[in-house]
This record gives C-alpha cells, sequence and structure tokens, in this order.
C-alpha cells in the first residue's frame, strides 16, 4: 500500500545498536571466567578466528559505549556471558564477573543509553555442555539460578531484557550457531527445556521486578510459496509453523503450535512432558513485547517426499535447506542476496512485522537486522555505503510497517561494533564501527568510526 503521507518515528524511538557476549567481549579465561561451549568449540573452520579476543570490548567497554554515545544510540542491546558471572553455570558467582556487566551498565546510563539486556546468546557454560547441556532437564534450574542472579544484581538499572536469542535458530541451525545434538528427537527435548526456562524467567522477572519488560527474540521472517500453487502455499505454512510460529506462540499462548505438535508426534520427535509442564509454560505466557531478529525471507515450494526435498545440504541460518516431506528450499528471483548468500529483502521485514503484530498484538522490538560483508579500511576510513543502503532499505520498510499500524519501538540492528561472526570469522563484518584488527592479526583494535557510523547518528538526530 501506498501512503499519501507518512508518520515520522516517535520522538522517543529506541533507535539502538547490538552485540553478544562471545562475539565481541573477548577475555575469554580473563577475570574468572569459565569457558562456554564457545570457547570449547573454538574456530568453526582452520582459516577462520576463534573467540578468544574478539573485538575486546571487556577491556575497551568504556571507549566502545563512548563511541556509542557519539553515534547517538538511545539503546544499546548486549548479553551477559553466563559462565562469567557463574563460571561453572551454578553456584559460586564470579563477582569480578558481575562488576564488569555493572559498569557497563553504569557506563551507559552515564550516557542516556537505554541498556537491553539479553540473558542468553549461544554460549551455554561448558560445565553444563558436559552435563549434557539443554539436553539435561536440569539445565533449567541453572537458567532460572543465572537469570535470578541477574536480575537481583542489574534489575535496578535495566528494565528491558530479552530471553534467550534466536531459540529457533539454535534448534534447527544448532550447526551455526554452536549447539551439538545428535538427533531431532533431542533437539526438540532441548527446545521443550528451553520453553520452560523461558516461561520460568519470564515469571520470574514479573515476579521480583516491578516494573521490568521481559519478552522472547526468536529470528522471525516471511515465508514465501514459490508460486500460487495451493501445495506450495502448503509447504510455506509448514515451514513457516516449525521455524517460527512454534516459538512466538509458545512465548504468547504458553501452548505448542497445533500444527508442529502433529508434525512433531508424527515423525517421533514430541518431547517428554513432565508433570507441571503444561502450568509452567502457561505461567510464563505473559511477555511484555516480541522482540525479532530479522535477516532474510525464505521462498519454499511443495515437498515431493521422494528423498530429494533436501536440495541444499549445505547452508546456515538464513539458507533454506528443505526438509522430507515437509517443504523444499526454493529461489526467489525477485530480490538480491548479500556476498555470503543471504537474501535481502526489505518488503519481507514490513511483511513480517505486519504478521507478528496480527497475531500476538504486542510491542515490537527489532534485536537484529544487519549486512554482513568484507569492509575495507583506505586511509584510515571504511566507506561502507553497501550498508547504508542495507539499513535504509530496511528502516524505511519499518517506518511504512508502523504506518500500517504495527507497533514497533526499538531497532537495534547487528552490530553496533564489529565482532566475531557465529561461525566465519572476523571477515564477515557487520559494524557501525570498524575494529582494526584481521582474522588472525591483532593490530591495535582500534576503534574506527564506518561512514554508516556518521550516517546512522545523522539518522538519529533528525528522528528524534
Ligand atoms: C544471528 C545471531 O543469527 O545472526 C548473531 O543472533 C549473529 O549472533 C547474526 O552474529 C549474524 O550471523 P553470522 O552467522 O553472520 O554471525
Amino acid at each position: 500500500m501506498f501512503y499519501k503521507q507518512l508518520k515520522p518515528f516517535p520522538k522517543n524511538f529506541l533507535w539502538g545498536a547490538s552485540t553478544s557476549a562471545f562475539q565481541v567481549e573477548g577475555a575469554a579465561g580473563i577475570d574468572g571466567k569459565g569457558p562456554s561451549v564457545q570457547d570449547a568449540l573454538g574456530a568453526r573452520h582452520p582459516g577462520i578466528t576463534d573467540f578468544s579476543v574478539a573485538s575486546d570490548h571487556y577491556h575497551r567497554y568504556k571507549e566502545d559505549v563512548k563511541l556509542f554515545a557519539e553515534m547517538g544510540l538511545k539503546a544499546y542491546r548486549f548479553s551477559v556471558a553466563w559462565s562469567r558471572v557463574l563460571p561453572l553455570g551454578r553456584g559460586e558467582v564470579n563477582e569480578k564477573g558481575v562488576e564488569f556487566y555493572s559498569n557497563l551498565i553504569d557506563e551507559l546510563l552515564k550516557y542516556n543509553i537505554e541498556p537491553i539486556l539479553t540473558l542468553y546468546h549461544f554460549d551455554l557454560p561448558q560445565a553444563l555442555e558436559e552435563e549434557g547441556g539443554w539436553s539435561n532437564r536440569n539445565t533449567i534450574e541453572a537458567f532460572v539460578e543465572f537469570a535470578k542472579l541477574v536480575f537481583e544484581r542489574f534489575g535496578d538499572r535495566v528494565k528491558y531484557f530479552l530471553t534467550i536469542n534466536e531459540q529457533n535458530v539454535i534448534i534447527l541451525h544448532g550447526n551455526a550457531v554452536g549447539n551439538k545434538v545428535s538427533s531431532k528427537k533431542e533437539s526438540y527435548q532441548q527446545a521443550h527445556h528451553m520453553f520452560l526456562a523461558q516461561a520460568r524467567t519470564t515469571k520470574l522477572c514479573h515476579d521480583i521486578l516491578e516494573t521490568a519488560k521481559i519478552g522472547p527474540a526468536p529470528n522471525i521472517i516471511s515465508v514465501y510459496p514459490e508460486t500460487c500453487n495451493p501445495e506450495d502455499v502448503l509447504a510455506a505454512d509448514n515451514w513457516m509453523a516449525i521455524r517460527c510460529w512454534l516459538y512466538l506462540d509458545m512465548a504468547y499462548y504458553g501452548e505448542y503450535n497445533s500444527l508442529v505438535w502433529s508434525y512433531l508426534c508424527d515423525r517421533g520427535y514430541e518431547p517428554t512432558f513432565e508433570e507441571g509442564d503444561a502450568e509452567i509454560l502457561k505461567a510464563g505466557a505473559n511477555p511484555d513485547f516480541i522482540s525479532i531478529n530479522y535477516y532474510a525471507t525464505m521462498t519454499v515450494a511443495a515437498a515431493k517426499n521422494d528423498g530429494n526435498d533436501v536440495t541444499f545440504r549445505e547452508g546456515d541460518q538464513q539458507i533454506t535447506y528443505g526438509e522430507e516431506g515437509v517443504y523444499r528450499a526454493a529461489v526467489n528471483t525477485h530480490i538480491g542476496k548479500t556476498e555470503y548468500s543471504w537474501f535481502i529483502d526489505p518488503i519481507g521485514f514490513r511483511t513480517t512485522l505486519r504478521a507478528v503484530w496480527d497475531k500476538y498484538r504486542l510491542p515490537i522490538m527489532i534485536s537484529e537486522n544487519g549486512l554482513g560483508q568484507g569492509d575495507t579500511l583506505v586511509d584510515g576510513q571504511v566507506d561502507d555505503q553497501y550498508r547504508i543502503d542495507y539499513l535504509q532499505l530496511h528502516i524505511d520498510q519499518m517506518q511504512l510497517a508502523m504506518n500500517d499500524g504495527v507497533e514497533i519501538f526499538s531497532y537495534c540492528p547487528w552490530a553496533a561494533i564489529d565482532l566475531v561472526s557465529t561461525h566465519q570469522g572476523y571477515g564477515k563484518r557487520y559494524g557501525f564501527i570498524y575494529i582494526d584488527r584481521d582474522e588472525f592479526d591483532l593490530k591495535d583494535l582500534a576503534r574506527i568510526p564506518k561512514k554508516s557510523f556518521y550516517w546512522y547518528k545523522d539518522l538519529i538526530e533528525t528522528t528524534s
């Protein structure tokens, strides 16, 4: 739909940017931090870096926050590394770790930047992994203990909490983001445990913090049918339910999406429910908002169930695989791709936002959106016009979605500064701020604002 006149962004809109602990902090093993699964897995391939130094944000957070303030950020989304505050995942607290986040939060508040805190971003403590990780039900209790510590120590200053970053990506593309499982059945048992952990922490947050707000943060996208053949439309519905609605329905209704439950039972993937689980899921199904990460849409065709539905055997969290008897991957010829083969679809951002709003009617935060690409430093400058173009197109569509009636209160693109990609190293950069290091040569890790930094600063100034 075209509008004659567009409403401007609200003056109090939370323009922000995001990072996650293991991708930005470095300082692995420093000041009492216990190892996480990300430390233990290390570099995903020879030829790319591990997470041990990353962007050294742990030591340079003051300099980074000062730059965030210069950029005009109103919000900063970061995650707490569970094993930095609880080195073994439970039990003894590492006060040095708590102090780091406490200082970071104070530093943000000093510049009137709203802290948005993600509890869990792919970095399970290795000690818990060795007990079976999310496949072990005891991890739920440990997560609640961790969340309680976070709420108690930071809840006086943090108003916005996100529970689990991209639970759907962890379950569906665990290999890309460092979660190991041996079968689909095990994945869905893990998902069930994460749902319980999320429900319990959502309730706990509301019980102990009067004014804090908390919500889930899955990766949500539109799934298009390849054609208007109803068989393709059904396949798109299948994949949309399995990939996206399962996670938001659970957060919002405290129940399994019925189509997905039928699929799980039919395939023998259904998780074991213990007595009381249904009640726990219901009791924690009252998020204050929905946060979504959006990078790209997917396009699918009808499954043929002939042993060839999985067409793309290589891929990652944004590259469509296909699933036997459920859907086939298809190519969308109407949209472009990044140099890492992720589709670029700003209009899909608008359709995604509309769909989430139509289904749940909760205020929406965008906790990730961005372009991963190699940047080049030339004469001390980075001209990342391609990133500006990408972000501007998405922001335009977000504004249109808001004109469509979708309530959105924050946009936190990925990423505030360059950091290590989940599985593609340091060369795949996302930040507004360039970090002067290569894959293995750490150089001086100097912070250099890119062209997109100045563009975002200007956008925030003119819209706020
Ligand atoms: C999301 C994650 O999947 O996408 C981030 O929440 C991640 O942690 C981002 O970095 C981009 O993905 P990648 O694989 O390019 O790092």
